[in-house]
């Protein structure tokens, strides 16, 4: 089959689910990356033959996304940050709106920039690291810590660190169980904490697409719908036990319930607590301070 032929075989198979720019866009990102050779290249010499090992790689992409698989998990990284990441199933695939929280923290960390002194950072349900990775990369003055109940996240993670060549101290522990706090972090106090934690309530699933549904991990996407803040009162909690006074606390939350996460923080007694909208204009980050 000739490069030409497999690309009218996506469109053919594809264009009524994704439209035609997007799949071309996606044929040519998994072009690039079987056949090794550059969009132009490919474009200049459309009836070339593919070999057995490019052909097969081709059809088993488009079949995958015929069946709604991410590309990112096809072509096993995605970009964050302007930073490269492997993700696999095992971990979320980065968002936006989590970007616009790693801007956020910059932006209110900046001032810190200047003092010398290291400060510690700890991110919570770190994923594929990217929030700790883009803030090692960014923040000279930080020690980063992340945390992460999936070990074969943690994984990914590591390999994330070493892809971007920072160092990040990963720990596997679950949140949620309060004995687990004094044994990993006996003698730290954060001087910011950040999460992007589990947040989407059972009953949003309905709106949610199959792409994320079947392939994104469960355990990394869904609260009950009795117990939604049941990460954001355990974080504040721990926050209150494990970081300096003045510190920071950033969350992405979820859209529809920022004002109860805001109460719930001024519960925990934190200050000057804001919330902000993403891109979307949609309640999606909240800074507090301790
Ligand atoms: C929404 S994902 C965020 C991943 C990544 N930080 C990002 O922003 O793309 C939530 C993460 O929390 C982790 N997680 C779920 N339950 C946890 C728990 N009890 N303790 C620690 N981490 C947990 C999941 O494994 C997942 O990686």
């Amino acid at each position: 089959m000739t490069f030409k032929e497999i690309h009218t075989q996506f469109h053919l198979k594809l264009d009524a689910e994704y439209g035609k720019n997007e799949v071309d866009a996606m044929f040519f990102l998994l072009s690039e990356q079987f056949l090794n050779k550059k969009r132009i290249d490919l474009s200049l010499t459309p009836y070339n033959m593919l070999v057995d090992i490019e052909l097969s790689q081709l059809t088993e992409a488009l079949n995958r996304l015929q069946n709604n698989e991410p590309i990112q998990y096809i072509i096993g990284t995605t970009y964050f940050y302007g930073l490269e990441f492997k993700v696999n199933q095992h971990t979320l695939i980065p968002r936006p709106e989590t970007e616009e929280l790693v801007s956020l923290a910059i932006e209110s960390l900046k001032p810190h920039h200047v003092d010398s002194d290291k400060i510690n950072i700890l991110d919570i349900g770190t994923g594929t690291g990217c929030i700790a990775i883009s803030l090692a990369k960014l923040i000279g003055n930080a020690h980063v810590f992340a945390l992460d109940i999936s070990s074969q996240a943690l994984k990914i993670a590591q390999e994330n660190a070493a892809l971007n060549a920072v160092e990040v101290s990963f720990i596997e522990t679950d949140i949620l169980k309060e004995t687990n706090w004094t044994e990993n972090f006996k003698n730290i106090q954060f001087d910011v904490i950040i999460s992007n934690p589990p947040y989407v309530r059972e009953l949003e699933k309905a709106q949610m697409k199959d792409n994320v549904l079947n392939f994104e991990p469960t355990s990394a996407l869904f609260v009950s719908d009795e117990d939604p803040l049941i990460f954001y009162r355990a974080i504040a909690k721990f926050a209150s036990e494990y970081m300096k006074p003045n510190g920071l606390l950033f969350f992405e939350i979820n859209q529809y319930l920022a004002q109860e996460t805001k109460k719930m923080l001024e519960m925990h007694n934190f200050e000057t607590i804001e919330i902000y909208q993403d891109l979307s204009g949609n309640d999606r980050m909240i800074k507090a301070t301790k």
